[in-house]
């Protein structure tokens, strides 16, 4: 007998797939993988005879493979669908799921304590009315310095220990007291403004941290004197931190204040009797305030002659420690939800 041409082998091949009983489990259906359709497999053996084959058969023999090939697979993609439906089938009538049984409970998420503190603030102004701003955390030296009076190469500027950027016209903002030029010259007075916000110093140990929070808040009116200063922080602070909280201005100086103040609180652990967290003076430094200096009005083109104003600025951090205890303030960054989980 003469030897079969490849058409012809292709075409007992076709035969042969048609009547092929569909795989009964797993195993079989991947030995039928492997026979037709594998490395050495008969479809792969025969499409490597093509190469050789006459060049009138070429055409007839391509199309027959194909058919032999995407039949194969059609019939394999098949089954292996059946086979998973039963397997599941047979799973779901085996199988006892007990529906009394109780769930796993999902865990909730809460808010971080320093966002907490920092709404709890922001909310106690803006309830005096205040509005809130926000400024860039990537500053110009003239906002963070220069509007605020402080002149170049004035060493007040060493108190601050600016992270400057590569382009040394950039620096991440030091504190928040650049929302006050930028509120001012973006409304003019009258106006009160709250500005919570990221800020950053190069200085790191148990109570500083290289990024921490600060709120800045200020008022420009006709007529603002020191006393409004003080009975708006007052009020600030009976309502953090309870009624029979005081506090007391010292004399203190910021560029951009004049008189500039540091405000302290009785001290909230030991009620101002003396403890250690005070160091046995009954008061705590929280604040940093003081009636705006004539030279940030006049940089942002208000008349100080007409207008005169308060500013104050606090880290939350330092507050958020001493109202929940905290002795560390790199807990607050570590994300350990041991301790996120007390608050
Ligand atoms: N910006 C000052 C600081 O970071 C705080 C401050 C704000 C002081 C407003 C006075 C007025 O230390």
């Amino acid at each position: 007998m003469a030897a079969q041409t490849l058409i012809e082998r292709l075409q007992g091949l076709k035969a042969q797939v048609a009547s092929l009983p569909s795989p009964a489990d797993e195993r079989e259906l991947e030995a039928l993988r492997v026979k037709y359709l594998g490395k050495k497999g008969t479809v792969s053996l025969l499409s490597q005879e093509m190469a050789s084959a006459p060049k009138d058969e070429k055409p007839v023999a391509g199309k027959l493979l194909q058919e032999v090939r995407g039949g194969l697979e059609t019939m394999l993609e098949q089954a292996r669908v059946r086979l998973t439906r039963e397997k599941i089938q047979k799973e779901i009538e085996q199988e006892f799921f007990d529906i009394s049984l109780p769930g796993s409970e999902p865990e909730f998420g809460a808010r971080h304590p320093i966002a907490a503190v920092m709404d709890e603030i922001v909310d106690i102004f803006t309830g005096m009315g205040f509005q809130v701003e926000e400024g860039p955390e990537v500053e110009s030296d003239y906002y963070n310095f220069e509007g605020l009076n402080f002149p170049a190469e004035h060493p007040a500027r060493d108190m601050q220990d600016t992270f400057h950027l590569t382009n040394i016209e950039r620096l991440l903002r030091t504190h928040t007291s650049p929302v006050q030029v930028r509120a001012m010259q973006k409304y003019g007075p009258p106006l009160s403004v709250i500005a919570p916000g990221k800020v950053y110093r190069c200085d790191a140990d148990i109570t500083h941290s290289p990024m921490f929070h600060q709120i800045e808040g200020f008022t420009i009116d006709k007529k603002i004197t020191m006393g409004d200063l003080k009975g708006t922080l007052q009020t600030f602070i009976q309502r953090l931190y309870g009624p029979k909280t005081a506090i007391r201005l010292r004399p203190s100086f910021f560029p951009f204040v004049e008189p500039g103040a540091e405000v302290d609180v009785s001290c909230v652990i030991c009620g101002g009797k003396g403890c250690r967290v005070c160091k046995h003076t009954g008061w705590l430094e929280i604040l940093g305030a003081g009636m705006i200096h004539p030279n940030v009005m006049r940089a942002s083109k208000i008349d100080p002659a007409q207008w005169s104003g308060f500013a104050f600025g606090m880290g939350i951090e330092r507050i958020a420690m001493l109202k929940y205890g905290v002795d560390d303030i790199r807990l607050f960054f570590e994300n350990d939800l041991r301790f996120l989980r007390q608050f």
